[in-house]
C-alpha cells in the first residue's frame, strides 16, 4: 500500500522494511542550555559565540532550548510524533570538564536519566559522542591539531560506554568531521574560527583517528554496540564541461567526500587531496587500520548539492561554488534536491561497500511563525521532507541498505553561527516562552510513520 494524503504526491513507503527507524536529531550545545550546570565546563562554541560578529544577532547556546530541563516534555513530543528512535549527542564539557582527568558524575547522570527516559517512551536512543563541542580546556592545549586530542576523546568515550552502554546500542563516533576540520579551522566560520590550512589538514586527520580511537574504546567498553560514523556530503558539478570546472569538481569533491570516506573505507587519505593541500599528514604506524577499523553502520548527513567553477586564484580546493538561478532553495539559501540524496546513498553503498546505512540528518529551515490560530504552517518544510523520504524510498528500491531517517531537527535550535533565527525543528520553539509547537510538518512526518506502520504490519 502507497500512502496519499489529499493532493500530496503518494510516498512509496512499502519499500522502507518493517523494522525501518524513524527518528529525530539533535545536538547537545544546539538545544540543552545550562552551559553552567552540575559542572559542565566552557566549550569551544562557549568561547566562540563570545566573539564578536561570529554569531547572528550575537545569540549564543547559553539557554537554548532549555532542554537541560525540559527534556521530559522533549520526549513526549517524540511519543507524540510516533517515533521510534532519536539521535542525540553527549556534551563532552559536561562529562570531562577539563577535557581529560576526572570524570563528572554530575554530568553523566543527565544522560542517563535521558536514556532511560527514552527507553521508558519507547525510543532507541542514537547517541553521537562528538558533535563539535570541544572542551575549551583542551583548545587551549592545541585543540584537533594534536594527537593528544584524540587520545582524549578515546577515554572520554570509555566513560560515557561505560555508564551508558548496558542500555545504548546505536553509538556514533563523531558528527560531520568535516564541519569541524574545513569549516572550523579552514573557513572560521564555525569554532574555534581558524584560517589555517595546516592547522585544517592536522584537525581533520586528528578527528578520523579519533573516530578510530574511539571506535575501539566502544568496541571494549561496550561489546553489544553498533557503531557508526556520522558524515555529512553533496553531490558537486561541474558549472560546465569546460575541462577546468571538470577538474574543479573533482577538487571539491575530494575535498567534500572523498577525504573524509576513503581512509574510513579503507583506501586511505586520497593522494591527488594530499598533494593539493601540500601540509604533511601527522601519521603513525597502525594510524590507517585504526582508522579503517569496520563499522555496523554510515549516517550520511544531506542537506544540499553544490555546483563548483575553476578558481585558481581562490582558497583550497580552489572551485568557486556557482549560484544556479531559478532553482528552489530552503531559508539558509541553500539548494534543494533530494536527487542529491538519492545520489549519496548510492554512492555509499555501491561505491563505499557499506552494508547498513542511516540518514542521520536531513531537513530544512525556513521563516516560521505561529499563526493568530496557534499553528505553525510550514508547508515549504514539509514538501522538503516529502522530496527527500521519496529520495530514501527510491534509494531502497535500487539497493541500498536503508536502515533508519532522522529528520534534523526535532526542535528549532541553535544554528551555529546563524543563531536562533534559521528554524530547522518539525516543532516550533518560542525562545522566550520556551513553548513548543508541533508543526505542520511534524504532524506529516508522524502521518507518514504511522502510515508506513499500517503498511507493513505483518
Ligand atoms: O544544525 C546542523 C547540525 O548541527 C549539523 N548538521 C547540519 C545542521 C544544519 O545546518
Amino acid at each position: 500500500m502507497s500512502e496519499s494524503t489529499g493532493s500530496r504526491p503518494a510516498l512509496d513507503l512499502e519499500a522502507f522494511p518493517p523494522s525501518f527507524a524513524w527518528g529525530t536529531a539533535t545536538s547537545a550545545y544546539q538545544i540543552e542550555g545550562a552551559v553552567a550546570e552540575d559542572g559542565r565546563a566552557p566549550s569551544i562554541w562557549d568561547t566562540f559565540s563570545r566573539v564578536p560578529g561570529a554569531i547572528d544577532n550575537g545569540d549564543h547556546g547559553d539557554t537554548a532550548c532549555d532542554h537541560y530541563h525540559r527534556w521530559r516534555e522533549d520526549i513526549a513530543l517524540m511519543k507524540e510524533l510516533g517515533t521510534d528512535t532519536y539521535r542525540l549527542s553527549v556534551a563532552w564539557p559536561r562529562v570531562v570538564p577539563g577535557g581529560d582527568g576526572p570524570v563528572n558524575k554530575a554530568g553523566l547522570d543527565f544522560y542517563d536519566r535521558l536514556v532511560d527516559g527514552l527507553l521508558d517512551a519507547g525510543i532507541t536512543p542514537s547517541v553521537t559522542l562528538y558533535h563539535w563541542d570541544l572542551p575549551q580546556a583542551l583548545q587551549d592545549r592545541g585543540g584537533w591539531t594534536v594527537r593528544e586530542t584524540a587520545e582524549h576523546l578515546a577515554a572520554y568515550t570509555t566513560a560515557v560506554a561505560e555508564r551508558l552502554g548496558d542500555r545504548v546500542t546505536r553509538w556514533a563516533t563523531l558528527n560531520e568531521p568535516l564541519c569541524s576540520g574545513w569549516i572550523g579551522h579552514l573557513e572560521g566560520r564555525m569554532a574555534p574560527g581558524l584560517t589555517d590550512l595546516t592547522a585544517a589538514v592536522r584537525a581533520s586527520y586528528h578527528l578520523l583517528l579519533a573516530h578510530g580511537l574511539a571506535t575501539r574504546a566502544l568496541r571494549a567498553a561496550a561489546p553489544g554496540a553498533r557503531i557508526g560514523l556520522v558524515t555529512n556530503h553533496s553531490t558537486v558539478a561541474p558549472a560546465s564541461d569546460r575541462p577546468e570546472d571538470l577538474a574543479a569538481a573533482a577538487r571539491m569533491d575530494g575535498h567534500t567526500n572523498r577525504w573524509w570516506l576513503d581512509p574510513v573505507y579503507g583506501r586511505g587519505f586520497p593522494t591527488d587531496m594530499r598533494e593539493l593541500y601540500g601540509v604533511e599528514l601527522p601519521e603513525k604506524p597502525g594510524d590507517a587500520e585504526l582508522i579503517a577499523a569496520p563499522l555496523d553502520w554510515h549516517g550520511l548527513n544531506y542537506y544540499f548539492p553544490v555546483t563548483v567553477a575553476d578558481d585558481p586564484e581562490g582558497p583550497v580546493p580552489h572551485a568557486r561554488e556557482v549560484r544556479l538561478p531559478d532553482v528552489p532553495r530552503s531559508g539558509m539559501d541553500w539548494q534543494i534536491d533530494a536527487g542529491g540524496l538519492e545520489a549519496l546513498l548510492l554512492r555509499l553503498t555501491e561505491d563505499y561497500g557499506v552494508r547498513e546505512l542511516y540518514v542521520t540528518e536531513n531537513g530544512s529551515a525556513f521563516p516560521d511563525t505561529v499563526g493568530p490560530d496557534g499553528a505553525v504552517h510550514d508547508p515549504e518544510r514539509t514538501g522538503y521532507l516529502e522530496q527527500h523520504l521519496a529520495a530514501c524510498a527510491r534509494a531502497v528500491r535500487k539497493g541500498v541498505p536503508l536502515a533508519g531517517y532522522y529528520a534534523w531537527s526535532l526542535l528549532d535550535n541553535f544554528e551555529w553561527a546563524y543563531g536562533y533565527d534559521k528554524r530547522f525543528g518539525l516543532v516550533h520553539v518560542d525562545y522566550a516562552t520556551q513553548k513548543r509547537t508541533v508543526k505542520t510538518s511534524g504532524r506529516r512526518y508522524a502521518d507518514v510513520i504511522r502510515a508506513h506502520r499500517e503498511a507493513t504490519a505483518g
